[in-house]
């Protein structure tokens, strides 16, 4: 592994998202409210034994990896990311800076790799897949959450289309996000072999008062002044969006958070072949 130096690490550290102002911790608070239901219910159902190894990519401000840690007082949780100053206070935790771009861990280093809203930020998305499969154990998991935008893409309403394609432009040219990558994650885990693959989507609504509608409002307004710069959006549309999102009669589906996964099997040497792998309960 060669932990590479923040400047330069990404588009997404340089991007409206990445920026380390006093807002992004907040922001991130907000998905984490929104997400860590979902994420916790699939590590409660995965077959994890007794010590487990378990990596946390790209794991922001680690309100996951710290549940982790309680949850499995006797693991040994590694928490990554380029930026590891919101990690840095979290007990018991091991932090290490690392790009998932380019940066590897030993093949069979973790029994359990993990990733949450971080692969539809990086256009090098599905080598970091590829690459994170040889990082477990035979036997292991890999769980792959991120964020779909296709529901406020795909809506009646003209005004949340339109904010939400601004979004999602500006997504992708400013750091080849691909914000409807989500979608095939179930697909991608099963194409490379990823045995008893299954997965879970949370429905984020806006206009209801949810976690997922805080973390959509936090979200567009760390947003707003790229989206107003680069002209995707008026001050007059940001408006309108924020008296929709406030008016008692709305409420709309914004976007899916797909949580996809799958276990690592055991190569038979002979044959060089997926071996079928059963573990006690
Ligand atoms: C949207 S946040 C999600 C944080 C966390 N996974 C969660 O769900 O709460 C994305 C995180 O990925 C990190 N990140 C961006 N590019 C990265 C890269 N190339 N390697 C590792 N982490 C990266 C960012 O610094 C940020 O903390």
């Amino acid at each position: 592994m060669t932990p590479t130096d923040l400047a330069g690490a990404s588009g997404y550290t340089s991007s409206y998202l990445g920026d380390p102002h006093a807002g992004q911790l907040a922001r991130l608070r907000t998905l984490e409210s929104a997400f860590d239901p979902l994420s916790q219910s699939v590590f409660e159902q995965l077959a994890l034994p007794a010590r487990p190894a378990i990596l946390d990519l790209g794991a922001g401000a680690g309100s996951l990896a710290a549940w982790l840690v309680k949850r499995y007082p006797d693991a040994r949780v590694t928490a990554t990311d380029i930026d590891t100053r919101l990690l840095m206070d979290l007990p018991g935790i091991h932090v290490v800076t690392h790009n998932a771009v380019t940066d590897d861990f030993p093949a069979g280093s973790f029994d359990v790799v993990h990733a949450r809203a971080l692969l539809c930020h990086l256009p090098e998305r599905e080598d970091i897949v590829t690459r994170a499969i040889t990082w477990v154990r035979p036997g292991g998991w890999l769980v792959i959450e991120d964020v779909s935008l296709q529901p406020s893409l795909s809506t009646a309403n003209p005004l949340l289309r339109k904010v939400a394609q601004a979004g999602v432009t500006l997504l992708e040219q400013s750091m080849g996000s691909d914000m409807r990558w989500a979608d095939t994650l179930p697909r991608q885990l099963r194409e490379r072999g990823l045995l008893n693959s299954a997965h879970r989507t949370l429905e984020g609504r806006i206009g209801d008062g949810s976690a997922a509608d805080t973390f959509w409002a936090a979200t567009t307004a760390q947003a707003a002044p790229a989206l107003l710069k680069r002209k995707l959006l008026t001050q007059q549309d940001l408006d309108a969006m924020a008296d929709l999102r406030a008016d008692p009669g709305f409420t709309e589906t914004a976007l899916t958070l797909v949580s996809a996964w799958g276990q690592v099997p055991a190569l038979d040497r002979k044959h060089a072949a997926p071996k079928e792998i059963h573990h006690e309960p």
